[in-house]
């Protein structure tokens, strides 16, 4: 009986003071990213441009300095990291980092001028980001995919999106995005990124270049058009429920 009992308390034990020290970890990864500290200026936390515990401020961005959307090649428009921790896809525009540890430590060195650091900064602030949740989508089921009760322009868009828009070639869900780079005409290979919240995520694409989901998904479909050698064409009809589609994500 005491070796059950013993068995029972080695099992049970760790799970809940795991959890503890995982709370611990989050909740010091958020104080950082909240922490004017952690730039060279002392000016800019993490949250000067993901506000709202994580979201994206909406500017584009070379090092600190805001420029205008779409203008300059090096620009880079700021990504949510709300549903960070559910992607597919490897960190940064670029796609080509795979810890996320690395892409904080080359923000806080190379955009911040910060000071290198430490392991457990780079961990706690790791948690931090990858413990942001997805807002409630109310028309998607956990698989992605649009729930009976969604509107019929969602359901029609996403007949669009995952048919002859070729879209679900590259956005797969539930994050509707790919652990890969494509090459889109947009200036180079560039990371799939996730559509989660993308209604809230303008400018688009990675120097901001789009103000639009219209614009951004017309560009997207005559780029699979022409990408398949398709006539397939998107009326605005058809493009309105595209769009309804992705403001469900
Ligand atoms: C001056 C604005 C700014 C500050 C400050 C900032 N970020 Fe960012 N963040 C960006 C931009 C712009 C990108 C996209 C850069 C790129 O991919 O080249 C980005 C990308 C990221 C990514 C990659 C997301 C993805 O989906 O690939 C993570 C993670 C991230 N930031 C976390 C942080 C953390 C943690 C801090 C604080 C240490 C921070 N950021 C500070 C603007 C900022
Ligand atoms: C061949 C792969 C591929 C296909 C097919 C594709 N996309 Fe994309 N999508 C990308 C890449 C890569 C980017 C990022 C481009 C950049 O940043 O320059 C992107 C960016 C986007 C963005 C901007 C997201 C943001 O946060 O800036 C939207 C919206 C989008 N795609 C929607 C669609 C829709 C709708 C379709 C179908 C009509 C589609 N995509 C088809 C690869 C693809």
């Amino acid at each position: 009986m005491n070796r059950l009992i013993l068995a029972v308390a080695l099992f049970a034990l760790p799970l809940p003071a795991l959890a503890q020290a995982n709370a611990e970890l989050i909740a010091k990864g958020r104080a950082l990213f909240n922490d004017t500290a952690v730039s060279g200026t002392g000016q800019h936390s993490c949250a000067t441009c993901h506000p709202m515990n994580g979201h994206t401020d909406n500017k584009t961005y070379v090092g600190v300095e805001v420029v205008a959307d779409g203008t300059t090649a090096a620009g880079r428009s700021t990504p949510t990291l709300w549903g960070a921790g559910s992607r597919q896809a490897m960190w940064s525009w670029a796609g080509t980092i795979p810890a996320i540890e690395t892409n904080i430590r080359g923000i806080i060195v190379n955009r911040m001028k910060g000071a290198e650091p430490s392991k457990e900064t780079l961990d706690a602030l790791a948690a931090y980001v990858k413990s942001l949740p997805n807002p409630t989508a109310q028309f998607l089921n956990a698989d992605g995919m649009p729930r009976d009760t969604a509107p019929a322009d969602v359901k029609r868009g996403f007949a669009i999106f995952s048919g002859k828009g070729g879209c679900m070639t590259c956005h797969l869900p539930a994050s509707y995005d790919k652990r890969d780079v494509e090459d889109v005409g947009s200036g180079g290979p560039f990371k799939v990124p996730s559509l989660r919240s993308v209604s809230k995520t303008a400018p688009y694409f990675h120097d901001g270049r789009f103000k639009t989901l219209e614009e951004a998904a017309t560009f997207m479909f005559e780029f699979y058009a022409k990408k398949t050698s398709s006539d397939a064409k998107l009326s605005d009809t058809e493009r309105n429920d595209l769009v309804a589609f992705l403001r469900a994500l």
